[in-house]
């Protein structure tokens, strides 16, 4: 995900954007660029690759030099990694940078090459630097030709805006993506979080979306995207270095966890036509033609990546009426697997190079099927391989236990099951309809779980975290949830935890219930409900101690659960998205209780390229 940074004072203002950029690393990048104010015009340096890359390069312009600019980290997402691509755009006398995803860029870019804009790059970007400089040349001032620019945007940003026949100003605006002003004496400051920010000021502003900001070397002023003013609220930030670099979380993971509706929000931008009611082709991986030759789908990955499958698997059959099988890409390609024309194998992976799911994807490759990565990772070896590519937009995971990475991968499975399924035609208008309103809402529902039942969870951590024994059970869409929350339990904590398929129980795993083991289970409302309910009730009545998480006012789960975790109602195809948030929490409760190394827990790597 893209990073920016702003400055206007009176510091040479290279090092601390190069700085500021640095502290965005995190966030993933492939390209960077810095346009400098040099006092009479505006310098450009751009370069594909790592920070030191686009150092190197300013060093070889020893005269850059100014004390207003720009600077900007890129995540392609429009447009491959090239230099063209990098930010800052620059039309006319504008330059800019952004973060987010301009959904409208398709329709803006024809129109502005219809007036003779001549549009160097693929990016959404640019388009949007055009617009401003048309709108400066109509007239407009500075100010009102972003404001302009931005009235016919429809999508995500954070922008910074300077131009070169103003050195006093620097003009950024935000909706959906993050941006932060820091306040200093004489110099002011932009950034897409504090941290970036920190060395230099801990004042600072936190800008809402629909705001627009002119900072200048003496003050800021702040306006919504009307014109209103709005009054500049400072607060103070005491964060240490250590704490600013997870955003105030202790915890990579916690931060992560937290991240998920921003995740979920980024990953269905542009992907929804919501007043349609479907989903846009354009950024799914898969043409129309391909989508409707499809026999049948292959779903291979590992770990976390395998859960996520697992529920694909749910979404293939029931909203595309395509048969589906899902395996572990380690056993896939431990056998000579009857796969080839007609199949769809769909590789999901985090990191997009864990070596088994790569592997496989090869062998399927070479007979002959049809590959689509899902992956986090923008040109990772398996999106490279592959002959489409669906990009979870979670951002970088810097925890080993993946969980914003998961909830990202079963929106894409879901999505993608949705799409073959209208161009299949086994989905109703109607069904489709339902389902993209529902999704449009899935933010504010995972918000609403993540904050309503933090402290509920923490507080059942700290009563069963010496259990050495958890039992997860979950029924159709809940059963790879129960294994992920399994999962995550032992890789953090180191506590043993096995998940099971609610109807398996008695078949097996009912011998271990005693008092000393608590059994969470999964108890949506949802078709298997009553039967999942049913096992609770034999569960509780050998002694077991039962966590619950069941949907809002469900009073049989009261009746028979020692603790109950509510999250809301939607269709059940959404439910795992909710569900599987207080597990997440239990788990690194749990690990943090037990004071375990919950980032970088022993024995496991984040990228897994050993077979
Ligand atoms: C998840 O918490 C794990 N650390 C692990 O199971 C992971 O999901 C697995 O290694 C697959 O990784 P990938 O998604 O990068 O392919």
């Amino acid at each position: 995900m893209c990073g920016i940074v702003g400055y206007i004072g009176t510091q040479q203002c290279v090092p601390i954007l190069i700085d500021g950029l640095r502290k965005l690393e995190y966030r993933g990048y492939d390209s960077a660029g810095l346009a400098i104010h040099d006092g009479k015009g505006i310098e450009l340096v751009r370069a594909v690759g790592k920070l030191r890359a686009l150092e190197e390069a300013t060093r070889e312009r020893n005269t850059l030099e100014g004390t207003l600019g720009i600077g900007h980290t890129r995540w392609a997402t429009h447009g491959g990694v090239s230099e063209e691509n990098a930010h800052p755009h620059v039309a006319g006398d504008i330059a800019l940078i952004h973060n987010g995803i301009i959904e409208n860029h398709s329709a803006l870019r024809k129109r502005l090459e219809g007036d003779g804009a001549a549009i160097a790059s693929d990016t959404d970007t640019e388009i949007v630097a055009h617009l401003v400089d048309a709108h400066v040349r109509a007239g407009k001032d500075l100010v009102e030709g972003v404001r302009d620019a931005l009235q016919e945007v429809e999508g995500a940003y954070a922008i910074a805006v300077v131009s070169r026949k103003d050195p006093s100003r620097l003009v950024v605006a935000k909706n959906a993506s993050p941006l932060v002003l820091g306040v200093g004496d004489g110099e002011n400051f932009a950034g897409s979080d504090i941290p970036a920010l920190l060395e230099h000021t801990r004042r600072m502003v936190i800008m809402e979306d629909g705001q627009m900001a002119v900072l200048r070397r003496d003050g800021i002023e702040l306006f919504t995207l009307s014109g209103d003013p709005v009054e500049v609220v400072e607060r103070r930030v005491d964060w240490s270095p250590v704490m600013a670099e997870k955003a105030g979380y202790k915890h990579f993971m916690l931060k992560e966890i937290f991240e998920q509706p921003r995740a979920i929000e980024d990953t269905l931008r542009g992907r929804l036509e919501r007043e349609l009611g479907d989903i846009n082709s354009a950024e799914i991986g898969l043409t129309p033609e391909v989508a409707r030759s499809i026999k049948r789908v292959c779903l291979i990955a590992c770990g976390t990546s395998h859960h996520a499958a697992m529920t694909g698997h749910y979404y293939f059959e029931q909203l595309a009426g395509i048969p589906t099988v899902v395996e572990l890409a380690s056993e896939f390609r431990a056998r000579d697997p009857l796969i080839g024309d007609g199949d769809m194998v769909v590789a999901i992976s985090q990191s997009g190079e864990t070596l088994d799911t790569l592997m496989g994807a090869k062998i399927a490759k070479d007979k002959g099927a049809h590959i689509l990565a899902i992956a986090n990772v923008t040109d990772s070896a398996i999106p490279r391989m592959a002959d489409g590519q669906l990009y979870t937009r979670a951002g970088p995971e810097i925890g080993v236990a993946s969980t914003k990475c998961f909830t990202a991968q079963l929106l894409a499975l879901l999505m993608l099951a949705i799409y073959v399924g209208r161009q299949n035609k086994h989905l109703s208008d109607e069904q489709t309809r339902d389902l993209v309103e529902e999704l449009a809402r899935l933010p504010l529902h995972m918000r609403d779980v993540l904050t309503g039942t933090r402290q509920l969870v923490s507080n059942i951590a700290r009563r069963y975290k010496e259990a050495q024994d958890v039992l997860f059970l979950g029924r159709g869409l809940n059963f790879p949830i129960a294994l992920e929350g399994a999962l995550k339990l032992k890789e953090i904590s180191y506590v043993h935890a096995e998940g099971y398929a609610a109807g398996e129980m008695k078949h097996g795993p009912i011998a271990l219930i005693d008092a000393s083991v608590p059994v969470v289970v999964l108890l949506p409302k949802d078709s298997y409900r009553d039967k999942s309910l049913g096992n609770l009730q034999e569960a509780k009545a050998r002694g077991g101690r039962m966590i619950v998480v069941a949907s809002e006012g469900d009073e049989d789960a009261h009746a028979t659960a020692d603790e109950v975790v509510e999250v809301p109602v939607v269709n059940e195809l959404l439910a795992p998205f909710l569900t599987v948030l207080p597990l997440q929490l239990y788990a690194y409760y749990v690990a943090d209780m037990k004071g375990t190394d919950v980032d970088q827990p022993r024995n496991l790597a984040k990228t897994v390229t050993v077979e």
